[in-house]
């Protein structure tokens, strides 16, 4: 006699908030925040480049929270496929690039200032990118480099000969603090 049977899948099927609550915490891990920029925070970022002479670059667009008070004429990257077909649908006429923030680094060919919202802290690459800043830097193609952390940690000044904290932005989650580095 053939006992065996198909073994009914007893598994409780995941609850809406369940689901919501692994949505919330990939995304935490893979964008190293809380949630995207505030808008007081994104306009801060922009300001801090208002009037650059250079060609302006955004490093880890995201949703576009800082992408959208940067000039049109702002190139930005990112490499996550979701956020990259969201910031091609939201700003159609940007260029928007899917790279690899450190890659596009690397290979850059004008000075430019770049405006850079990838996490410092808790991301095994960011050596990586210090470093690819580090060599554009040396070699002349970065005009000003600005960053947000959410520590009072000083991300790259041992890179840049000036560095400056330009403020502590409280309407964010968690509140930031605004860095300027140039020549
Ligand atoms: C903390 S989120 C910031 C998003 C948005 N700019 C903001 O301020 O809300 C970091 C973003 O950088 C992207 N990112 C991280 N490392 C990257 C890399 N090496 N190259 C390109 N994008 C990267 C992530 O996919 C994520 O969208």
């Amino acid at each position: 006699m053939d006992y065996t049977v198909a073994v009914p899948d007893l598994r409780p099927a995941p609850s809406k908030s369940a689901s919501r609550i692994a949505q919330f915490l990939s995304n935490r891990a893979s964008i190293g925040a809380i949630c995207e920029s505030s808008r007081w925070l994104g306009r801060r970022m922009a300001r801090a480049v208002e009037g650059t002479p250079l060609p302006i670059v955004e490093l880890g667009a995201g949703f576009g929270a800082v992408t959208r008070f940067l000039p049109e004429t702002t190139v930005s990257i990112e490499r996550d496929a979701a956020r990259f077909n969201h910031l091609k649908a939201a700003f159609p006429e940007r260029a928007i690039i899917d790279t690899c923030a450190v890659a596009y680094m690397n290979d850059l060919a004008q000075p430019t200032t770049v405006v850079s919202s990838i996490p410092s802290v808790n991301n095994p690459e960011f050596g990586e990118l210090r470093a690819s800043v580090s060599r554009a830097f040396k070699n002349g193609l970065i005009g000003q480099f600005v960053v947000y952390t959410y520590f009072p940690v000083n991300p790259f000044g041992d890179i840049f000969p000036k560095g400056e904290m330009l403020g502590y932005e409280i309407r964010n989650l968690p509140p930031a603090f605004v860095w300027s580095y140039s020549c």
